[in-house]
């Protein structure tokens, strides 16, 4: 690993770019500010693109006619660094500690959208120019739902046209096997607020003569499951794609089990989920109902006897094929208005949301994807997995562009990506800029 390649990852990781909150705006401006200089210094064409939120990093080298257009998209923001107590070295200040670097973003997503940026450099200076034309896309709003880069793309379609998509923001099934994500969940969300009284109550004086909204809201919340898991509410399976059986058969033949994984990796007392699935369909392949927050009454030490004015809830659904978010709202909706208890109101607000995404591993993309993680690692075999994760643009690049996405991810399970402690081991950060050349040099065909 060159030194100034080293420095560069640091450089990028020291922006505490957290795109959801207000007070890190400058440090998400001047993070992308830092990418212009990169990207225009390893001899590619880079304008900071602004958008009603964050700005767009876009660069491109001299395009040439008759060659393959590819497209590397990334995200440069992270998601809070919080609980900071948890952080065994502050986030936004990297650490090398056994091949592994620890800070936000080191794996989501600077990491691995850094290992692009070198591969492209390196190959710029031995070859003087790379073997396609490439629209390098890195934007700044991708943890809080790429809601602005739709636009942008619809915005400037005939410029940003390519062939593929190419993102490394996915996983790997285990260090050392090179991994070809072929499906994402999509996610969608609401909040809840129960309101029964317009004040917090004295629970002596008028408790049992009106409702509690925090029992209501725990009520409500009950009938989202039923005992074995599924998700109760009417018609949400109704349009799921059920599993291929070689989906089924090849995920079963890989080499990672996903019970051990889990129950290691998480410190859970036992798995979970619905019934009928494997812990790696229930990942990869299944929706599910998600209470992410919920909040009311008293939270201090010791006793309080009050009836709390309101209770709140935040909850997600992860959608799979082919489930459509906005009927699924629709349906969440009808449930939670028809379950909920008596004497309270209910207000619902719509959260962000993304589809999901599911594409061919075989189709000739796919094959030239597989061909360049067999070089980029040593002719292992790649595992073509699907992922319970979301990037809500990759349904866009398929929607506005007309092309498909190649997930050639290299985060590692145990990589913490949102939590304290988040790493990425240098192995990959090293692997990626293979990683590079060979999709760039297998497309290119
Ligand atoms: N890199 C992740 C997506 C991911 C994680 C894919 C794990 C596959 C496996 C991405 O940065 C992310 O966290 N996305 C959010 C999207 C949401 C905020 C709309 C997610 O999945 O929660
Ligand atoms: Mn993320």
């Amino acid at each position: 690993m060159r030194a100034s390649h080293l420095e560069d990852y640091y450089t990028f990781l020291r922006f505490p770019s957290v795109s959801t909150d207000e007070d890190y705006a400058d440090n998400v401006a001047e993070c992308a500010h830092w990418l212009i200089e990169k990207l225009t210094a390893i001899g590619l064409e880079a304008k900071l693109m602004p958008t009603p939120g964050h700005p767009v990093v876009w660069a491109k080298n001299k395009h040439q006619p008759g060659r393959k257009t590819v497209m590397i998209y990334g995200h440069y923001d992270v998601q809070p660094p919080d609980p900071l107590d948890l952080w065994d070295s502050p986030p936004f200040d990297p650490v090398l500690k056994n091949g592994y670097v620890f800070a936000r973003g080191s794996t989501d997503n600077k990491g691995q959208i850094l290992a692009h940026i070198l591969g492209i450099q390196e190959t710029i200076e031995k070859e003087g120019d790379l073997p396609v034309n490439l629209h390098l896309i890195i934007e700044g709003e991708e943890e809080i739902g790429s809601g602005n880069l739709g636009n942008f793309l619809t915005q400037n379609l005939d410029a940003v046209r390519s062939d593929v998509v190419v993102v490394s923001d996915t996983g790997m099934i285990a260090k050392g096997v090179p991994t070809l994500s072929y499906g994402l969940r999509g996610v969608t969300a609401l909040d809840l607020k129960i309101t029964s009284a317009k004040m917090d109550l004295h629970s002596g004086m008028f408790g049992g003569a009106v409702a509690n909204p925090i029992t209501a809201l725990a009520q409500l919340l009950a009938t989202l499951h039923d005992k074995n898991g599924h998700v109760a509410i009417e018609g949400f399976y109704d349009k799921v794609k059920p599993l291929e059986d070689w989906e089924r058969e090849m995920w079963q033949k890989l080499p990672l089990d996903g019970d051990q994984e889990v129950l290691q990796e998480t410190g859970a007392p036992a798995l979970f989920g619905e019934e009928g699935y494997s812990t790696l369909e229930r990942l990869w392949a299944r929706p599910t109902a998600e209470i992410n927050g919920i909040g009311g009454g008293y939270q201090g030490p010791g006793t309080k006897t009050v009836i709390a004015s309101h209770a709140m809830a935040k909850i997600t659904f992860r959608l799979v094929p082919n489930q459509d978010g906005p009927e699924i709202l629709e349906l969440a909706k009808a449930h939670l208005r028809k379950h909920l208890p008596p004497g309270v109101t209910m207000e619902i607000t719509d959260g962000h949301s993304g589809p999901w995404y599911l594409t061919d591993p075989h189709s000739p993309f796919g094959q030239a994807a597989q061909r360049a993680l067999r070089e980029a690692f040593d002719g292992k075999e790649p595992a073509l997995i699907r992922e319970g994760g979301s990037i809500p643009i990759t349904s866009q690049f398929r929607s506005i562009m007309g092309v498909e996405t190649l997930l050639l991810g290299l985060a590692l399970a145990d990589c913490r990506a949102h939590s304290p402690n988040e790493n990425f081991p240098l192995e990959n950060f090293d692997a990626g800029i293979r990683l590079n050349k060979a999709i760039l040099q297998e497309l290119a065909q």
